[in-house]
């Protein structure tokens, strides 16, 4: 047995702070209220219907993850938005298209409440968006200050114990990282000259992590990843996570991924395309946006497959990611794959995925995994990178000196076992001879 870690009890209420009131959002809002009205069980969530194995195989100890981690009870769920756009909560789900109004309708009141906070925003950063319902100041700084005001008074009207952050808004203009992204005094410095480098999500970001609340990333853009805010993370001892949610093709792509390569099959190339019509599938339709996304997609299967350990099965791969925004589709995405693989002596064969998903189905479990185990980090006391949370991430933050893991059931068995670690159990090693005769 591990020594157990020392971890707070999570009483009280957890505000989760949401940037961006869109499909995402709004699919998880409805959904977390039916789950507590007991309509739908929380299906897709691994903190909520997941299990654990604890122990040797022969003990036969499974019990549920949440029966055994400390995590926030979904009652103590309270959430605060900010968009560009007023509607409500309601409003904004019927514009997005993901859910039904059968489904809709028994949550209306609860929805209808939620109304959003005025945004930080800047087009620069999403050209495709213009909105009304946004915060007037002179600079980042100014706005930063305006941001931890509204948090403030949230966290006062609601009796709030403790919070967390998650970015849900839209994807912003690709950036590299600059001189003012380097380090905290550059950073503050920027903040008050307004420094044309800083985008709106860069704000939010760092007024949470000032504020000693976890921030998680789930959108591609570099948001948190950026030295400054790693060093603030750091300096405060408060957990921080990203980027982009990893649903859809994507996380078809780390399923199949390492099978194809765990049986040394070779790959000629793969090619993704997809149609997508709504708000999220409009911002991608801007290059700058696009850019942030394709970065993301487009590393998955190189960290994956290797092409540097294995030339002859990856060497030459050739990978395509395309995007199409389709508005008839709505959020009802359709995505093709064609992956050309090569086996024994040579002989080619094909892979056809059809995929007919809906992005936002698949996110908003992702959302509650994430709030309830980065508030776990923060009570045990883990601040930085959280790179134990891979596992819901296309685009994972790590350590600098070290590369991201994308397949899915590594990230899977890292995650369980980080668990184990903090509540004192062995961790689980698959060791092959642990359960067979050893003659020597
Ligand atoms: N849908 C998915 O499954 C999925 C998967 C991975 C990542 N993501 C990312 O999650 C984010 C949200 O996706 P979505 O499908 O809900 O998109 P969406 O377009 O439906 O919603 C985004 C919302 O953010 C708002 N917004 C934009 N800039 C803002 C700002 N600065 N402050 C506050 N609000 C702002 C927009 O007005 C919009 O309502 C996107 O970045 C997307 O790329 C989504």
């Amino acid at each position: 047995m591990n020594q157990k870690i020392k971890i707070k009890e999570p009483k009280g209420r957890l505000g989760v702070l949401i940037p961006g009131m869109g499909a995402v959002t709004t699919t998880f809002l409805a959904g977390i209220e039916s789950i507590r009205r007991r309509m739908y069980p929380p299906y897709g969530s691994l903190t909520q219907m997941g299990h654990i194995r604890l122990g040797r195989r022969d003990e036969k100890r499974q019990p549920l993850i949440k029966d055994v981690i400390p995590l926030a009870d979904l009652n103590d769920i309270v959430c605060c938005t900010w968009d560009i756009f007023p509607d409500n909560a309601y409003e904004a789900a019927k514009n997005a298209r993901v859910l039904a109004n059968e489904q809709l309708d028994p949550v209306k009141d609860f929805l209808t409440s939620m109304k959003p906070l005025e945004a930080v925003f800047d087009q620069r950063y999403v050209k495709k968006l213009s909105g009304s319902h946004v915060k007037q100041g002179k600079t980042w700084w100014d706005k930063h200050l305006m941001l931890e005001d509204d948090i403030g008074k949230f966290a006062d009207t609601h009796s709030i114990s403790r919070m967390v952050m998650i970015w849900c808004g839209s994807t912003e203009a690709y950036l590299e990282p600059s001189e003012v992204h380097q380090n905290i005094d550059a950073f503050e410095r920027g903040l008050k000259a307004n420094n044309e480098s800083i985008s709106p999500s860069m704000v939010y970001a760092y007024t949470a992590l000032k504020n000693k609340i976890p921030f998680i990333n789930g959108a591609p853009h570099l948001s948190c990843d950026i030295p400054a805010l790693v060093q603030l993370a750091d300096q405060t001892g408060v957990p921080v996570a990203g980027k982009d949610y990893k649903t859809g093709q994507t996380l078809i792509k780390t399923m199949i991924a390492p099978g194809l390569k765990s049986r040394l099959l070779g790959i000629d190339g793969w090619f993704s395309t997809n149609i997508l019509g709504n708000r999220d599938g409009e911002v991608l339709d801007d290059p700058g946006s696009f850019k942030s996304k394709e970065v993301s997609k487009l590393s998955v299967l190189d960290n994956i497959l290797q092409p540097d350990v294995y030339p002859e099965l990856y060497g030459n791969m050739y990978h395509k990611v395309r995007i199409n925004y389709y508005p008839p589709r709505g959020d009802e995405k359709e995505g093709w794959d064609n992956i050309d693989i090569f086996g024994w002596m040579g002989r080619k064969m094909q892979i056809k995925i059809n995929f007919l998903c809906r992005d936002s189905i698949l996110a908003a479990p992702v959302i509650l995994d994430l709030i309830l185990l980065i508030d776990l980090a923060q009570q045990a006391g883990m601040g930085g990178i959280q790179e134990w949370l891979s596992f819901y991430f296309k685009f994972p933050m790590t350590a600098r000196s070290v590369y991201p893991e994308h397949d899915l059931f590594i990230q899977i068995t890292k995650l369980k076992n980080t668990l184990r670690y903090l509540i004192g159990e062995d961790l689980i090693t698959h060791l092959g001879i642990e359960y067979c005769n050893y003659y020597n």
